[in-house]
């Protein structure tokens, strides 16, 4: 007897991601359920070059991926056979490592005959927190930054989001990891600056908070190179209080407009993605705000908000409800867009 397989709702997805350095794989059963997440992160391999070299992340790709979907259907306590779609990034990210995931993704949906599903990295990350909240209400209100990305998103329903807006030019994780190159703290940068923040004094320093009262849009490149301009003037700097000046800044924009959204768009919820999502003092405040404003916050696990596949089948399971499997000659595409309502 065949199974049936049911290509618009199906029950258990295979999510892969290898758009930058994680290569990750996940066994997500409907929308929102994880049976399993595996993420191999390559950071170790780049962080010796201060960042990600493309052909490095494409290799280690290639490198980890098959063992990494292994172990996400063992973990997941599943027969490869209960695979109903596969679901992989397409873009935005690097072509190279784009490609390792959807040309796995297309082999084995082929090789089991199920439905494949090609993904934006950005609808995904919009997805984080149903996985862990899946009863949030919409409309929310989403912060995604990361190193790639920092953009302002209301989602009014399941694949209609409306762009309110994004950095004109470097991304939040981007600042955190130039301030802290420059400053000899390693890569990435934002952990550490995270970690020194804890004991420095976030006054110390009147870093600037660029396009504060100016829209919904972000400017980090002018904060970081205030930054790079007072190191260079203070020989005998305090780092813990550069780390937390600087920090005290990128959050007090992020912060200050994210909630303004959400009160000016009747949002229920506030939440956050991507891997600066993961800052401590961002996190705190973030509820701090909400709780005042008496609106939903929500904070997803730090292996939700950094880069993972769990995302990627979520947001594919909601792109096949809406409209169906993605033909097999699908390509990646490094500067995929995300079709906004607003665009
Ligand atoms: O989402 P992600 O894992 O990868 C992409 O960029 O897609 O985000 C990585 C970024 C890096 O810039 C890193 O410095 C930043 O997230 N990051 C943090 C923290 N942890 C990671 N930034 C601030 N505070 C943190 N605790
Ligand atoms: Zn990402």
């Amino acid at each position: 007897m065949t199974a049936t397989i049911n290509t618009t709702n199906p029950s258990i997805l295979l999510g892969i991601e290898t758009s930058c350095d994680e290569t990750a794989a996940a066994v997500v059963a409907g929308p929102n359920k994880v049976l399993s997440s595996v993420i191999s992160s390559q950071v170790d391999i780049h962080a010796r070059y201060g960042g990600v070299v493309p052909e490095i992340a494409s290799r280690a790709h290639v490198e980890m991926l098959t063992p990494v979907v292994a172990q996400a259907v063992v973990e997941a306590g599943i027969k490869e056979s209960d695979i109903e779609a596969v679901a992989a990034t397409a873009g935005p990210g690097l072509i190279g490592a784009l490609l390792v995931g959807v040309s796995a993704a297309k082999s084995l949906a082929l090789v089991w005959d199920v439905p494949f599903v090609a993904v934006n990295h950005l609808e995904a990350h919009l997805y984080s927190s149903f996985l862990e909240e899946p009863e949030l209400e919409l409309p929310v209100v989403i912060l995604l930054v990361s190193g790639g990305h920092t953009l302002l998103v209301l989602m009014e329903a399941f694949g209609q989001y409306r762009l309110l807006g994004q950095t004109l030019d470097d991304a939040a994780g981007e600042a955190f990891d130039k301030v802290a190159r420059f400053m000899g703290l390693g890569y990435p940068g934002g952990p550490v600056i995270d970690r020194l923040a804890i004991t420095g004094n976030p006054e110390a320093v009147a870093f600037p908070r660029p396009m504060y009262d100016n829209g919904y849009n972000f400017s980090f490149s002018g904060l970081k190179t205030a930054v790079v301009n007072y190191v260079r003037k203070h020989a005998d700097l305090d780092v813990a209080d550069v780390a937390a000046s600087f920090q005290q800044a990128v959050t007090d924009v992020l912060i200050h407009k994210a909630r303004t959204a959400a009160q000016q768009y009747g949002a229920k919820g506030l939440c956050l993605s991507g891997g600066v999502a993961a800052n401590s003092l961002l996190r705190e405040r973030l509820l701090d705000a909400c709780t005042a404003d008496g609106i939903n916050g929500f904070l997803p696990s730090r292996s939700m908000c950094t880069d993972n596949a769990a995302m990627v089948a979520a947001a594919g399971w909601h792109r096949l409800a809406l409209e169906g499997p993605s033909p097999l000659d699908t390509g990646a595409d490094p500067n995929l867009a995300l079709p906004f309502l607003n665009n």
